[in-house]
């Protein structure tokens, strides 16, 4: 058998295996990284595309966001339709911060292409990878590449290995606690060869239910409609898709659709998963590995990305001077902004789904949720700084402050008046006009 050592070894190369193999490497701590597909089939998977700025803002600073600073689309805001109308919501007016489109496919091939240029340790196709005495000083990974036995020996295994992978598993049951939640519908998502119909998504509410218009480049749009929690492609004929889409998405007088050939399609389910501890003895949970949320917030990648920032951080201070600080604090750390993300990935998606076993007190429920988020400030101050991540960022400062701590920060004096406000959560007349 042959054997390979290492510092830690990086079971998946999605996302977070990626980033961590990477951010790892420039702080001088060495991995290996074990992926069970190819590499084409991880740089064709279609995921979520939206980045927050605090994601940007860590490629950035890892000098992973070359071609995304060129390629990526910077939002500012976002338009939200029901009940026939349709507001727009600035979020950076209301935060300071932006958010980017660039799918997550095209975050995997630049830090494929980054580890390659590295010269990093990056094998693809590899068989049964088994992690093995992770409650040992010296964890392994049995594996099969190219029909031969492999070891990985390293000081500590990174399960970055998905919601299927094999690392939640080799924990012994006991351990850890799960929780989730399934909801009644799924996402039928589209890739389409047509130029986004708006600059901004749309995010539409309609009684035959939700909607999303998205983008990835100049040249393809995204579309999301709500659907069946176990439908069928099949049923999903080309015609019927965008006659759904343009019902959806009606809004009298207005021209929105664009309409292309569609490139891709599949069907996401709507569910949420967390997993505590994220950690045991040698072996770390990362990303989807340890939490999933439904899409509707797109914060899957964004919380990976969180996920691994912490974890770089903990290994490269365990390596610089012994300390055990941050890995033993890894978990708790990352479970503060794990719940915060399923929170508002939970208020999303119940402020923007019809549920099938909903009353008519529940829709309207829903719309007074929808009309307070368009016209509060402060309701709309808390949605954006979720939307854009600074919540996030918040949550980790104060992670930091002492024992006895102010609740929160006192505000900052209102930079705009209310009546301001109004101009920027438009409210549009069923003409598309602002009123
Ligand atoms: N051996 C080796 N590799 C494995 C194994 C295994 N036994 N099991 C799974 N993998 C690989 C998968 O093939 C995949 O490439 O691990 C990788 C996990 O990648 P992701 O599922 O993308 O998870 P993660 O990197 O945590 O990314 C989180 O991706 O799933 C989305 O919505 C999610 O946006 C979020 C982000
Ligand atoms: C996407 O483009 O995939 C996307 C964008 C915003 C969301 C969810 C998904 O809220």
């Amino acid at each position: 058998m042959r054997r390979l050592n290492t510092q830690v070894v990086i079971i998946g190369a999605g996302p977070s295996g990626l980033l961590l193999s990477h951010l790892l490497s420039r702080r001088g701590v060495e991995s290996v990284v074990l992926e069970r597909r190819t590499r084409e089939y991880v740089e064709q998977r279609v995921r979520a595309g939206l980045l927050e700025q605090g994601t940007v803002d860590l490629l950035r600073g890892a000098g992973l966001a070359d071609r995304l600073d060129r390629e990526g689309l910077v939002h500012e805001g976002f338009l939200l339709r029901f009940e026939g109308r349709e507001y727009r919501l600035c979020f950076t007016d209301l935060t300071g911060w932006t958010t980017c489109m660039y799918g997550q496919q095209e975050v995997v091939k630049d830090l494929i292409k980054a580890r390659e240029t590295a010269c990093g340790q990056l094998y693809f196709g590899v068989e049964d990878a088994a992690p093995l005495d992770i409650e040992t000083d010296a964890p392994r990974v049995r594996c099969t590449m190219g029909g031969e036995a492999v070891e990985v020996v390293a000081d500590f295994i990174a399960g970055c290995d998905g919601f299927h992978g094999i690392c939640r598993p080799s924990i012994p049951s006991g351990a850890l606690t799960t929780y989730e939640h399934a909801y009644p519908f799924a996402w039928l998502g589209i890739l389409a060869s047509v130029p986004p119909s708006t600059e901004e998504l749309i995010y539409a509410v309609h009684e035959r239910g939700f909607a999303l218009h998205s983008m990835r480049t100049p040249a393809i749009s995204r579309l999301y409609l709500q659907v069946g929690p176990r439908e069928s492609l099949a049923e999903w004929p080309d015609e019927r898709i965008w006659a759904e889409l343009r019902t959806r998405f009606a809004l009298d007088g207005r021209e929105v659709l664009n309409e292309g050939p569609i490139l891709s399609r599949g069907v996401t389910e709507m569910r949420s998963f967390v997993v505590e501890p994220m950690q045991y003895r040698r072996l770390f949970l990362v990303g989807d590995a340890a939490h999933i949320v439904p899409p509707s917030a797109a914060k899957g990648l964004n919380l990976a990305v969180a996920d691994v920032q912490l974890l770089a951080t903990a290994f490269t201070a365990w390596y610089a001077n012994g300390s055990r600080e941050l890995l033993d604090g890894y978990s708790r750390t990352a479970l503060g902004a794990v719940w915060q993300g399923q929170e508002f990935s939970a208020l999303m998606t119940s402020l923007l789904h019809r549920f099938p076993s909903e009353d008519d007190y529940m829709v309207r429920l829903r719309q007074a949720r929808l009309r307070d988020l368009v016209t509060s400030r402060a309701t709309a101050t808390a949605f954006a700084e979720n939307y854009v991540g600074l919540a996030r960022a918040r949550l980790a400062e104060a992670i930091d402050a002492p024992a006895v701590a102010p609740a929160f920060e006192q505000p900052d004096p209102p930079s705009e008046t209310v009546t301001s406000l109004k101009t920027r959560v438009r409210d549009l007349d069923a003409r598309g006009h602002a009123s």
